[in-house]
């Protein structure tokens, strides 16, 4: 097999978890509700009427589970930490048996010889924090930054490399435009001031992490493709209009200092107000990063489209005038993604354009795909598909670096199939399958494949 792309020496394989997803063991060891909890137990809104209540049972079995990176060879692993496992009211008391699970677990990876990359907020908010307003109030940015010194001050000997937030972009729009996540809010300012809470929420746990003398800080976005569905000026206009949602709120304050200039276009009078933004929150939402989490699945088409609300006044923060198109022709996952690796490639050589020397070093810290794969006769799973996906976006991500962008890591998800958000348990994004009803653990051809892979550098 000496057709594996070859990347530097010290280039970081890992493998990517989150804690509501595989955990498990939600009301055990003093471990408070999360939004998660309360979004998943409500009827009608996760498939199946799937919880995370057990999920991977992972919270007991995290050794097997380390066992398992160790012998796939990965040099990192990421996961995230409950934060309602550390501070279960949000705010208040501090519960060490929660510290103690990431102590046991952090450990057990340093003794496997795997570096732990941890994320502060996998998008398991504390519910007694959402009812006090969440992120669309300033004060869940604060109690963020308390969490992060409790974590950071506990573990920062010990983990490398730290994530504040994963996907910004899903905590705020999904969770409080879309209503497809927790906690399932459809507004307009509210998921306008969430999304500049987490900005600020971010930009306060970095000063936490920095005071705790962390090794490694950043984010993870998910950044997207946006391609018009035509050459018009409507649909680019719409292009535009998504890439300022999904994109720019981001990367903007982030990478350059400002807002976007796009942003009345987009969001008209539901920005105009601002009344959320303080003096002073700029420089705080851009202290220099150690390095920019990007995952990528997929790109997105888009159309112009005319509003979908009739009544202005319920208009929602995703209501952006254009709607996503089918792109005809790609091979489809079983989430219905169009699998286009080049995609990966134009996003981070775009990123390296607009940014330049701003861009940080890129872990790219999420990309895989959800397959329709069972065990065959043989008890083994023959995930062909997941194997070209992944040996495609990899290579896609050896074009970038090659053409000057600089890439040091890449984390497949996942590691296990689990809870995949309102899909419930039947989006199997693993490469180790997990039966649900046993907790066995098989290792997928897939898992077997990146291994080779990884073993194959160091030839
Ligand atoms: C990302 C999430 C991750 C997982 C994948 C499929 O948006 O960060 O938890 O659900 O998608």
């Amino acid at each position: 097999m000496n057709d594996f792309p070859r990347f530097p020496p010290e280039f970081v394989f890992g493998a990517a978890t989150a804690s509501y997803q595989i955990e498990g063991a939600v009301r055990e060891d003093g471990r408070g509700p999360s939004i998660w909890d309360t979004y998943s137990h409500t009827p009608g809104l996760v498939a199946n009427g799937d919880t995370g209540d057990i999920a991977c049972d992972h919270y007991h079995r995290y050794r097997e589970d380390v066992a398992l990176l160790r012998e796939l060879g990965v040099t990192s692993y990421r996961f995230s930490i409950a934060w309602p496992r550390i501070v279960p009211d949000g705010s208040g008391p501090v519960n060490p048996k929660g510290l103690d699970f990431y102590a046991r677990l952090v450990d057990e990876l340093l003794a496997a010889g795997i570096e732990p990359a941890v994320t502060l907020y996998h998008w398991d908010l504390p519910q007694a924090l959402e009812d006090r307003g969440g992120w669309r109030v300033r004060e869940t940015a604060e109690r963020f930054a308390d969490y992060t010194e409790v974590v950071a001050g506990h573990l920062a000997d010990r983990v490398p490399r730290w994530i504040t937030l994963n996907e910004p972009w899903c905590s705020a729009f999904l969770g409080y435009s879309v209503g497809r996540h927790a906690p399932g809010a459809r507004e307009g300012r509210g998921a306008l001031a969430a999304a500049h809470h987490l900005l600020v929420g971010h930009g306060l746990a970095v000063q936490a992490l920095r005071a705790a003398g962390v090794r490694e800080a950043g984010i993870t976005l998910n950044l997207d493709r946006n391609l018009p569905a035509t050459g018009s000026a409507a649909d680019r206009a719409a292009a535009v209009r998504a890439d300022t949602q999904h994109n720019l709120v981001w990367t903007e304050p982030l990478l350059a200092g400002r807002y976007p200039g796009t942003e009345e276009e987009t969001w008209g009078e539901l920005i105009t107000a601002q009344d959320f933004r303080r003096d002073g929150d700029l420089a705080l939402v851009g202290q220099p990063l150690d390095f920019l989490g990007i995952n990528y699945y997929r790109p997105i088409v888009v159309a112009d489209a005319p509003y979908q609300e009739a009544d202005p006044a319920r208009r929602t923060a995703t209501d952006n005038r254009y709607k996503e198109i089918r792109l005809e022709g790609a091979r489809h996952t079983a989430m219905d993604w169009p699998v286009v690796p080049g995609g990966l490639t134009d996003l981070l050589l775009a990123l390296k354009e607009r940014y330049g020397d701003a861009l940080p070093p890129v872990h790219l810290t999420e990309n895989g795909s959800a397959e329709h794969d069972e065990p065959g006769p043989d008890g083994a799973v023959h995930d062909h598909d997941r194997i070209a996906y992944l040996r495609d976006h990899l290579a896609a991500l050896k074009t970038a670096l090659d053409a000057g962008v600089d890439v040091r890591g890449y984390y497949v998800w996942s590691l296990l199939d689990n809870f995949e958000w309102a899909y419930g348990y039947g989006k199997r994004f693993g490469i180790v399958r997990v039966d649900y009803d046993t907790q066995r653990r098989v290792p997928k051809d897939s898992y077997h494949w990146y291994r080779a892979l990884i073993s194959a550098q160091r030839d």
